[in-house]
């Protein structure tokens, strides 16, 4: 394994959403002081510039998303980029553990309503607003608990889970974000909750 060295500013990698790349950035270097992190898995990774920034860095970084016309064919000839859903990670990872996982603004009612759009062909901004506070609210709230669940099971213990959310993604508490007492309950230790920025862990 190549010495991890962060020695690249990652922004110019971003195709979307600088203010997530440099937020993961600045958290993963700063659980990398006093934890090992090696292995890690961004869910909803999109164009994957962030999971090509970690590997060009020295982690054995994976991403996968739910929209496979996101994901590079190389990568995912390659094996390190997966078209899989982050509520199903055992399904392909089976008893693989990871130091760290991510997400940049995947949960979110607003995340959803994009991600859906992107799905059926539809400009986003033509979905109507019922389906984003409606089906899409339920769908993003059960789309966090299953992300937030299944990760738990693939994180080594002391292993991290970081959500971050850029500004368009987060709207507030109550819109499919994670909250502190929904991560509790399925099992984490909250370390940071900003509530944009969320660092929790596995005990
Ligand atoms: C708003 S985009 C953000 C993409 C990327 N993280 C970025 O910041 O540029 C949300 C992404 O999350 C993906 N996604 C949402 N729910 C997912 C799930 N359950 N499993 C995998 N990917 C998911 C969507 O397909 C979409 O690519």
């Amino acid at each position: 394994m190549a010495k991890k060295n962060f020695n690249r500013d990652p922004v110019p990698k971003a195709n979307k959403g600088p203010y997530g790349y440099e937020k993961m950035f600045e958290i993963v270097m700063e659980l990398d002081k006093s934890s090992d992190i090696t292995d890690t898995l961004e869910i909803g990774c999109g164009g994957a510039g962030f999971v090509e920034f970690m590997r060009e860095n020295g982690f054995n970084s994976y991403g996968i998303d739910i929209d496979e016309s996101e994901l590079d064919g190389d990568g995912m000839r390659k094996g390190y980029l997966i078209h899989l859903n982050g509520g199903a990670l055992a399904h392909h990872f089976k008893d693989k553990k990871f130091d760290l996982i991510l997400a940049n603004s995947v949960m979110s009612y607003e995340a959803t309503r994009v991600g859906m759009a992107h799905r059926y062909g539809l400009e986003s901004e033509k979905v109507p607003e019922s389906l984003r506070t409606g089906i899409t609210g339920q769908v993003a709230d059960f789309n966090t608990r299953a992300i937030l669940e299944s990760s738990l099971n693939q994180l080594r213990p002391k292993g991290y889970f970081v959500s971050v959310n850029n500004e368009w993604a987060y709207h507030g508490p109550e819109t499919g974000t994670i909250t502190e007492e929904l991560a509790e309950n399925i099992g984490y230790k909250t370390i940071l909750f900003n509530p944009t920025d969320i660092v929790l862990q596995k005990p």
